[in-house]
């Protein structure tokens, strides 16, 4: 199998270096030239709770230089999406599929306006990733990626995904209820990333400090809501503790969006908080605890250059 992962972030080189092991022909395509050569050169540098160990990879940003792919891995920021998937382009043929590990609602149907339906599968991952630089990733957490159609199907491609995670040591499962997955995913992060990348701490202290406890909560009840009117199932009996216990085992992290913010860089609002506000407003619930963050975050990716 061919298989292309799409991005160089935290997610990309992780995933680039644990699919390595395996026997197929793994590839990385990043946008920059100059960085994918650097790479390419001197390999992923992963540490962490899989310990210290070095991937050999091809690299390129060069779509032409691949030509058509088995199966095209979008880890790019989510407002990348669209860029990317036009520049991943010449890797698809007929039988190519496509599958995204980012995070929020709305990559699934980016990719299929663009490459149809049929191809599509979407996914989780609960991975912990930190990038260090490039080439060089902090595997910080363990978690397990589920993957799955948004018709439902248990296809052959999402069996062969699975056994090829499995196979070189990353927990994965199907799943008939991706949408369920997407939003149980979405309503962790609408609760943590916005309010980490505003206060700068790490997950762990959300929990700890009686304000940041209750704006999760309010942001969480609100993602909870909005969920519940659409008829999404969420996959966790009680969202709220769950999310709760995610700032827990995840204590130490540094959030995607504080990651973002910290790096001057445009985070994924719009596809997280964004997302529940949009939805609230149109289906008439009150969203303001989203509302506030979303516009909090806005403001800071606005005003980079002038912040003391
Ligand atoms: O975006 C993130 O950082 C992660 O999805 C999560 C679960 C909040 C852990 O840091």
């Amino acid at each position: 199998m061919k298989i292309v992962i799409v991005g160089p972030g935290a997610m990309g080189s992780l995933l680039a270096a644990f699919l390595s092991k395996s026997r197929e022909e793994i590839w990385l395509l990043d946008k920059n030239a100059e960085r994918a050569a650097r790479i390419q050169e001197s390999g992923i540098a992963v540490e962490g709770i899989s310990g210290s160990w070095e991937a050999k990879i091809r690299v390129t940003s060069d779509p032409a230089q691949i030509k058509q792919a088995d199966l095209v891995i979008f880890c790019v920021k989510s407002y990348h999406t669209k860029e990317a998937v036009s520049r991943a382009k010449p890797l698809v043929a007929e039988n190519t599929k496509v599958l995204t590990l980012q995070n929020g609602i709305g990559n699934i149907e980016i990719i299929a306006e663009s490459l149809g339906n049929e191809r599509v599968i979407g996914g989780v991952t609960n991975l912990g990733a930190t990038l260090l630089g490039p080439g060089k990733v902090r595997h910080a957490g363990k978690g397990e990626t589920v993957i799955g159609r948004a018709d439902g199907k248990i296809s052959v491609e999402l069996r062969s995904i699975r056994e090829l995670f499995n196979k070189v040591g990353l927990e994965a499962r199907i799943s008939r209820d991706i949408k369920g997955l997407l939003w149980s995913k979405l309503i962790i992060n609408a609760g943590i990333n916005a309010l980490t990348a505003i206060t700068r701490l790490n997950n762990g202290r959300l929990i700890e400090f009686e304000g940041t406890r209750k704006i999760l909560r309010e942001a969480v009840t609100e993602a909870i809501r909005v969920a519940k009117r659409k008829r999404i199932k969420l996959i966790y009996d009680d969202p709220l503790a769950k999310v709760e216990a995610v700032c827990e085992a995840t204590a130490g992290n540094v959030s995607s969006m504080l990651q973002d913010v910290l790096k001057k860089k445009p985070t994924e609002i719009d596809f997280i908080n964004g997302v529940i506000v949009r939805q609230g407003q149109e289906l008439g619930i009150p969203v303001p605890t989203n509302t506030f963050l979303l516009n909090l975050v806005k403001t800071i990716e606005a005003s980079y250059k002038l912040a003391l």
